[in-house]
């Protein structure tokens, strides 16, 4: 056995977190495509079932009451809070993301021109310029529909662009493409010397690392659920909005499960407290039970444990590719540094769809970004040192 292979070994016989594994429906696949889709959690179906079968198929209407559907928004949010270090009250489900970043950096600015802020005219969306598209083409149409100009920047370089002028800051914590994590402290502190709210785009970070909301003092966030949060294709999305603030978010989507008096169907909008004014309509029942069964998985888990889980593992298989892959085959994309590296590793490669095609062929899945990188995302609940070895070795065999 090579000395590697020897020390996945070693590495998995001490994870504290490899029972994990058990509670996620996997095969022989080296699955690398959390970052994408996570597994499916195993007591999801069953839950399923139960759903589609009693509460929808024997209580019928009566499960929006009797089964907690119709709180199911707030109530699944607060079972996320723990884990982007949230106190319970701040986030609602629902929704994809692409909504939430509409509500967000609308209401952003709403906040900034808010009359109690002495923040006046204030006329600018600062947006990161190597964003996920949906976040770049969201942030266009909010900035035409309020008056402002959107600013395009690379996230280093936002402080260099904020003023009295900002009106809202819409970052990435993570970069989809490259695995980079921002500085979401310092970028916060920034963007609020300026006076301004920033949005967060946690979706390549909640469940992967710790991202402190709370702490940071951040104002508004969104993330998808079907990544690191496993919550199934498609599953809600969720937006928090800090607590403070919940008087001033003022959603460009005032439907009539944020307000204040849903069944009072009455024609004037009134919101309602907290941070249920981020719920638009009817909540997507069966979507949202799934992610909410999938959330068992983190009983008992340490976020802080799935980082440093996450980061030995993006170190060990960046030792495995260095080892095994020819010199210059591939170039590392990802951040050597700890503080800048989120949970995938992406490499630059040449032809590298088809090698990617290739891999998947060969038990290995991970993704291809156009136009030339590979990435691999790893999901510290599943993903094994084993796996990271064995996928370096099978790259390293397809590049050969
Ligand atoms: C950073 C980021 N933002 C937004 C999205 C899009 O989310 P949705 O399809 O839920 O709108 C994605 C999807 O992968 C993403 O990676």
């Amino acid at each position: 056995m090579s000395d590697l292979r020897a020390e996945a070994e070693a590495l998995d016989g001490k994870d504290e977190l490899a029972a994990k594994r058990e509670e996620f429906v996997l095969d022989e696949t080296v699955y690398l495509d959390g970052n994408s889709l996570g597994a499916l959690p195993a007591n999801v179906p069953g839950r399923l079932a139960e759903v589609m079968t009693h509460e929808w198929g024997e209580l019928r209407i009566r499960s929006w009451s009797e089964s907690g559907w119709w709180t199911a928004p707030e109530r699944i949010g607060d079972r996320i809070a723990p884990l982007v270090g949230a106190a319970p009250g701040q986030i609602v489900v629902g929704d994809s993301t692409s909504v939430n970043v509409f509500k967000a950096v609308v209401a952003a600015v709403r906040i900034a021109r808010d009359p109690g802020n002495p923040s006046g005219g204030r006329d600018e969306i600062v947006v990161d310029a190597t964003t996920f598209p949906t976040d770049g083409y969201i942030a266009e149409s909010a900035a035409r529909l309020t008056g402002c100009r959107l600013i395009p920047v690379a996230p280093g370089d936002v402080p260099g662009v904020l003023g009295d002028r900002t009106a809202a800051v819409l970052l990435n914590h993570a970069d989809y493409r490259t695995g980079r994590l921002h500085d979401l402290p310092g970028l916060t502190a920034a963007v609020h010397a300026a006076g301004a709210p920033v949005v967060w785009d946690l979706c390549h970070t909640a469940g992967a690392l710790p991202v402190g909301l709370d702490e940071h003092g951040v104002d508004l966030a969104v993330g998808c659920t079907y990544k690191y949060l496993n919550g199934g294709p498609g599953s809600p999305a969720y937006l928090y909005v800090r607590e403070a603030l919940q008087p001033r978010f003022d959603s460009p989507l005032p439907g009539w499960n944020s307000h204040a008096e849903p069944f009072g169907m009455r024609a004037e909008f009134e919101a309602a407290d907290g941070a249920l004014r981020g719920r638009v309509g009817t909540p997507d029942i069966l979507s949202m039970l799934a992610l909410e069964a999938s959330l068992d998985a983190w009983d008992g888990v340490s976020i802080d444990a799935v980082r440093a889980k996450s980061l030995a593992l993006t170190d060990f298989f960046l030792r495995c590719v260095g080892a095994y892959v020819p010199t210059g085959r591939v170039e590392s994309l990802t951040p050597a540094a700890h503080a800048e590296r989120g949970s995938q590793v992406a490499l630059r490669c040449e032809g590298a769809g088809d090698v990617m095609r290739r891999l998947i062929e060969q038990g290995v899945v991970g993704d291809f970004r156009a136009p030339d990188v590979l990435r691999f995302g790893f999901t510290p609940l599943y993903v094994s040192f084993g796996d990271a070895e064995r996928a370096a070795r099978i790259l390293a065999r397809t590049l050969a």
